[in-house]
């Protein structure tokens, strides 16, 4: 017998006094979905009640899952749900509105990716289960931070993070984006917290410790999200506002000030924005990722509060998984560029209407540079759009590829077809597919009818199998220029050989992606003189713009420029967003020296950064518990 996580007695029927026929045949078919250990063909979850207390003295939610299901299969015998490290302490079912009775489980073998199964017993008429569960500390989809780790240092703080399949480490769920459910939640906090969720009910101002949310819409589990903390509110515009700790509030609402723009530009372009108000959340700096697209709530990094507005198209993009990713949904973790690749290309267009169409092309030049830097590093598996993750973890196919090389598969289409032509497609493809998860196939049957039909000269130029199923970037791809960049470029050339030239001077009133593109565009290595150079006329190693200090940090490492050091141990602790600390740790370890840098550094980093980031900087500095 294999103990289970939680020391259990692990698989086996919890409570043996019946014979259970579940599990007694092999599947049938092959699941549409690798990454879930779920049974939704037979039995589907519809509807999920949580009813939870956030204990921040032992860092575990604790409470109850009520799930609501429809029988696809009468004959079947068992609800399978997907856990993953969670201590399960009873189930009970019940028909209709009918009495609980104690139900038969079983925690199957904990999967190194994709956790336990939990199966529940079913009796013919069961329509709801109830499973008492708590989750564990180290639960992959939570962090809990200590006051120390916020910017009031007075109250703890709890963030979840669920994509793509951690939701099972805080709610036994069928954790696959093929099943759509709606909840509802009662959380308890202490009452000098404010929790809020990914749904309706999260409240601007009163406290008290115990909060009700409900999401009518049917969202996939990956979306489901949920935070505490000393948080304060402030509003952006008639539907949309911002949460973070108080002494951040202020900042962050002068940063996202052009929410609700965004909102009209995209609701021009897609259809109606369908989840009726849209927040924003900004999380302590050790929130693994720039931004999580949490219906209604989008989970954001404070590294993008450079108090100019220029990192907001991460906004642009969350907002833009309000269409592709929540409403139409990536029905698995093969179909991630139906979610990422659409958003990147919508985020641009919302970029183009709120900030002009010199901004929106200097992000897609920038964009096309991240793929082409990616591609170097890919194995040819991972440079497919519809890509093939079975025996991994999902998160692996999270890498720049899907989401630059599908947002240029789309401006193809665009180029091709022409922009009202396509505006019009995609429109129509957000009202047809609205609130389902679909495949890539369904996706390119879509494309074929509605998109193709009609046009058979230009839809024979589009090489479909080559951009889906193929390695690499087909030769006749979108090259995006921007001027502004192309004259950065050129500056950085004139630099580099030794002429200040005309230009450089200019440096100061570039905007953030000039100044990108211009460290970008510098050899590498720089010897350490020629950085101290640029360090000392525009101060670089204190710039307090997280993107520019990250390029500058990796150029320093580079080219072992010492002044900076302190600045990457600084920025190291202080900053957990894998983005950028992934690239700094492997540089350092790419020397003997630098591996024991980088060590000493984590050692001090490592308490405070998410699980998500622990296991990358983990496998890359060689970490030994
Ligand atoms: N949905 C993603 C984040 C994600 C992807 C989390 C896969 C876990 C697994 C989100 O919308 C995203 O793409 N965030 C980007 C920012 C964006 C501006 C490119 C990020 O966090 O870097
Ligand atoms: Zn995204």
């Amino acid at each position: 017998m294999v103990p289970s996580l939680d020391g259990s007695p692990g698989p086996g029927w919890a409570s043996a006094s019946l014979p259970l026929a579940m599990n007694a045949s092999a599947p049938v078919s092959r699941p549409l979905d690798v990454h879930s250990h779920a049974n939704p063909d037979e039995v589907r979850v519809l509807h999920v009640e949580l009813d939870l207390d956030m204990r921040f003295d032992r860092k575990v939610l604790e409470g109850s899952a009520t799930l609501h299901f429809e029988r696809v299969c009468p004959e079947a015998s068992a609800l399978r749900l997907d856990t993953r490290a969670l201590e399960i302490r009873s189930a009970a079912t019940a028909a209709g509105d009918g009495p609980w009775s104690t139900a038969r489980f079983e925690v199957g073998p904990a999967d190194p990716i994709l956790g336990s199964a939990l199966s529940v017993a079913l009796p013919p008429g069961a329509a709801r289960a109830r499973v008492s569960y708590a989750t564990r500390p180290g639960a992959s989809g939570l962090q809990w931070l200590e006051p120390a780790q916020t910017a009031g240092k007075r109250h703890p703080f709890l963030f979840s993070q669920s994509q793509a399949i951690h939701a099972r480490s805080w709610v036994p769920i069928q954790d696959t984006p093929s099943v759509r459910l709606t909840f509802a939640a009662t959380i308890r906090t202490p009452p000098e917290l404010l929790a809020v969720m990914g749904a309706a009910g999260n409240s601007t101002g009163s406290r008290g410790g115990t909060y009700r949310f409900h999401m009518p819409q049917r969202i996939p589990a990956y979306l489901m999200a949920i935070a505490a903390g000393d948080i304060g509110f402030a509003p952006l515009g008639p539907r949309s506002g911002v949460y973070a700790e108080p002494s951040v509030v202020a900042a962050a609402a002068a940063e996202f000030a052009d929410t609700e723009k965004m909102m009209e530009a995209a609701e021009r372009l897609y259809g109606p924005y369908r989840w009726d108000r849209y927040d924003i959340l900004v999380l302590p700096p050790s929130f693994p990722f720039g931004g999580m697209e949490n219906p209604r709530l989008t989970f954001a990094t404070p590294t993008v509060l450079a108090g100019d507005k220029s990192l907001v198209s991460l906004i642009a993009h969350e907002l833009a998984h309000s269409w592709s990713g929540n409403l139409v949904t990536n029905a698995t973790w093969s179909d991630f560029w139906l979610n990422e690749g659409f958003t990147t290309y919508i985020e641009r267009r919302i970029v183009e209407e709120v900030y002009g169409p010199e901004t929106a092309g200097m992000e897609a030049v920038l964009g096309r540079q991240d793929l082409e830097d990616e591609l170097v590093r890919l194995e040819d598996r991972d440079e497919i759009l519809h890509i093939d993750l079975s025996g991994r973890d999902p998160d692996e196919g999270a890498t720049r590829l899907p989401y630059e090389k599908g947002a240029l598969f789309l401006r193809s289409l665009e180029e091709l077809f022409g922009r009202a032509r396509f505006d019009q497609f995609l429109r129509g493809y957000f009202d047809h597919f609205a609130f389902q998860s679909i495949t890539t196939a369904d996706f390119v049957s879509y494309l074929r009818e509605h998109l193709f039909a009609g046009d058979s000269g230009k839809s024979a130029s589009v090489a479909l199998e080559e951009w889906i199923e193929r390695p690499g970037i087909p030769a006749a791809a979108p090259r995006p220029t921007s001027e502004a960049l192309h004259r950065v470029a050129a500056a950085a050339q004139e630099w580099a050989i030794g002429r200040t030239g005309p230009g450089l001077e200019g440096f100061p009133a570039w905007t953030t992606q000039e100044r990108l593109q211009f460290l970008r565009q510098l050899p590498s290595p720089l010897a350490p003189q020629r950085l101290a150079e640029l360090d000392e006329a525009f101060g670089l190693t204190s710039s307090r713009n997280a993107e520019i200090a990250s390029q500058w940090l990796l150029m320093s490492l580079r080219g072992d420029y010492a002044a900076a050091a302190a600045r990457l141990e600084e920025f190291l602790v202080a900053i957990g967003r894998r983005k950028f600390i992934k690239p700094l740790y492997e540089e350092l370890v790419k020397t003997g020296g630098g591996r024991a840098r980088a060590l000493a550094i984590y050692k001090k980093a490592r308490p405070g950064y998410h699980p998500i980031g622990v296991d990358t900087v983990d496998r890359i500095v060689g970490w030994q518990a």
